[in-house]
């Protein structure tokens, strides 16, 4: 199933001046956190679930696939790729479900990392129960820094946690990327390295993550942005973005280009 939605055309054309979230806005995102951490990512248990057509197990600690509705939506995005014979890297794959679905969308091999050593080996589990033992490597990693330097990748797939915020332990490392997104922010530079050239790096985002500095991040490392899908649940948006290295002529006439952190801004502020 390809869960791409159509994008209104002028959708990162808006001219609606970026607006900080308001009190109540925070006051929700805390009271989704402080159910979402109690009830689902602070769990001891081993739990056994089916999401995006996968049969996989989750562990304790594990960002769980059934209960937040990005996995299944961007695994469903990765469904509508044609990956066949391409080198894919998952960072911060949780239960594995988006390697999984990269697997299935033909990939010659698929390797998932994560900082959490329960999820590598959830996702581990999973890709032999579901078949792809062979064509998936899984490893603790933080980020990209345990990946040898070669042989690059084609496509770089990535769900990071979304908001900013210092985590309280290791589950809780699936929402909080620590102050400033300090625990994600190497990505960019690290996947510009991985990326063989014209190579994509697909980035999911909530409205209510911090869109100005994901911009600065992704034109600080030379990125062009494409917003490729996105969908509306209750409040916030999730939203997909297909980045892909400028050659080198290109990032000359940068300062003449405009800014991608201002389109993911408006992005947010579209959201408000
Ligand atoms: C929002 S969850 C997404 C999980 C999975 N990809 C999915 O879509 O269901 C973010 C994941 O990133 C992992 N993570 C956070 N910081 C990381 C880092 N610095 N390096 C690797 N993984 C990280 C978390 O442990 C968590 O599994």
């Amino acid at each position: 199933m390809n869960n791409i939605l159509d994008l209104p055309s002028t959708y990162d054309r808006l001219e609606r001046p970026y607006a900080p979230q308001g009190a109540w806005r925070r006051w929700l995102r805390k009271a989704i956190h402080f159910f979402s951490y109690h009830l689902i990512l602070k769990r001891k248990g081993t739990r056994r679930s089916r999401a995006a057509g996968f049969s996989l197990v989750v562990r304790p600690t594990v960002f769980h696939p059934s209960y937040f509705v990005t996995s299944k939506f961007f695994a469903g995005f990765i469904g509508g790729l044609d990956l066949h014979g391409k080198r894919v890297a998952d960072i911060g794959t949780g239960s594995g479900i988006l390697a999984l679905a990269a697997a299935r969308a033909g990939a010659a091999h698929v390797t998932a990392v994560d900082v959490n050593p329960n999820a590598a080996l959830t996702a581990a589990e999973n890709a032999a129960a579901n078949g792809y033992r062979d064509r998936f490597a899984a490893l603790c990693s933080n980020l990209m820094s345990a990946l040898a330097p070669v042989p690059l990748f084609d496509v770089i797939i990535s769900s990071p946690p979304s908001f900013p915020g210092e985590p309280r332990d290791l589950a809780d490392r699936a929402w909080h990327a620590g102050p400033d997104y300090r625990d994600v922010a190497a990505l960019f530079e690290q996947a510009r390295a991985r990326l063989r050239p014209g190579g994509k790096l697909y980035l999911l985002v909530s409205s209510d993550s911090d869109l100005n500095l994901f911009g600065t991040l992704i034109e600080r490392n030379r990125f062009t942005a494409r917003l490729v899908a996105r969908r509306s649940i209750l409040f916030e948006s999730l939203i997909i973005y297909e980045l892909e290295g400028r050659a080198l002529e290109a990032t000359r006439s940068v300062a003449a280009t405009p800014s991608v952190a201002q389109p993911l801004a408006l992005v947010r502020a579209a959201n408000a």
